[in-house]
């Protein structure tokens, strides 16, 4: 049976940019109610102005701070009384070796892409559950799947999102609940500009990026079709299927892809 999503109302972070934006349009489009949250008030006033005040709502919240977070959700209760889908989409990179992350940037990014995935999943299951009915989707990343070089970090807190997802997945089978896994990779966002670049000369890019907008309409039909998981880009497609091969020649193609952006010495 297919997710119906009109009138759904699906709460999207990270809604002021890239992938985010794109599935507040497209989820928009398919008849639900969007509320768009990050910490750029005035784009997500525009994004919302855009849309049409009656079926968007834009929120105001860092969901690294857990008054933010908690306010937010009350926010969208208040105005729409439940949340049926939770898009957990805000991310943000440093692209270094291990040794030369500043330590702010480490914790900034298990806080960003970890920690608040898992505490709004939190926050919006219970109810989900009473009505037997709703999903869960955490956009991963390829990298996910395949660590890259000087992204460490970046590619561990993925993995652990990747894993979180899949474990919920297990946790909730029979719930009503689903639970996506979305693993993107190479998109033209402003991503890569605002990602700290601390001792990577070149972030090399793959050469078929795809578009948010093309992104976001896989995630509202993988919504609709409740699918477990979609890898995105043929280069992440390939990342994938070599590592399950064989993870020394995945390791090996990685290390080949990114050296040309790596620093010279370890520390
Ligand atoms: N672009 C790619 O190639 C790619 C590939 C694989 C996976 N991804 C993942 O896709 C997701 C979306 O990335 P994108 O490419 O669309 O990047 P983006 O354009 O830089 O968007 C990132 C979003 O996260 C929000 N954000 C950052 N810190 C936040 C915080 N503390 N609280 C609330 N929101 C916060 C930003 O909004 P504010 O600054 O307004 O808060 C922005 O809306 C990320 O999880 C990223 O890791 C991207």
């Amino acid at each position: 049976m297919s997710f119906k999503l009109a009138d759904r109302v699906v709460l999207i972070t990270g809604a002021s940019s890239g992938i985010g934006r794109a599935c507040a349009i497209e989820f928009h489009r398919a008849g639900c109610f969007v509320v768009a949250a990050a910490r750029s008030t005035d784009k997500l006033d525009a994004l919302a102005m855009e849309l049409g005040p009656d079926r968007a709502m834009p929120l105001t919240m860092d969901v690294t701070d857990a008054a933010d977070r908690a306010a937010g959700i009350a926010a969208v209760r208040k105005r729409f009384g439940r949340i049926d889908v939770l898009i957990n989409n805000a991310g943000w990179a440093s692209f270094s070796s291990v040794m030369r992350m500043p330590e702010e940037h480490m914790h900034r990014m298990i806080a960003l892409n970890l920690v608040a995935p898992i505490a709004l999943t939190r926050a919006v299951l219970p109810e989900m559950i009473e009505r037997a009915s709703g999903q869960i989707i955490n956009v991963s990343s390829v990298v996910g799947h395949q660590c890259i070089p000087r992204m460490t970090v970046y590619s561990a807190t993925k993995a652990a999102l990747t894993s979180f997802t899949t474990g919920l997945r297990m946790e909730l089978v029979g719930s009503g609940v689903d639970v996506l896994l979305v693993a993107p990779g190479s998109t033209d966002t402003p991503f890569f500009e605002v990602a700290a670049s601390v001792d990577v000369k070149t972030v090399r890019l793959a050469q078929h990026q795809y578009t948010p907008e093309r992104v976001a309409k896989a995630v509202v039909r993988s919504s609709r079709r409740r699918r477990r998981e979609v890898t995105l880009t043929a280069a992440g497609k390939l990342a994938v299927v070599v590592r399950r091969v064989s993870h020394r020649l995945a390791d090996y193609a990685m290390y080949q892809y990114a050296k040309q952006g790596m620093p010279e010495r370890h520390v």
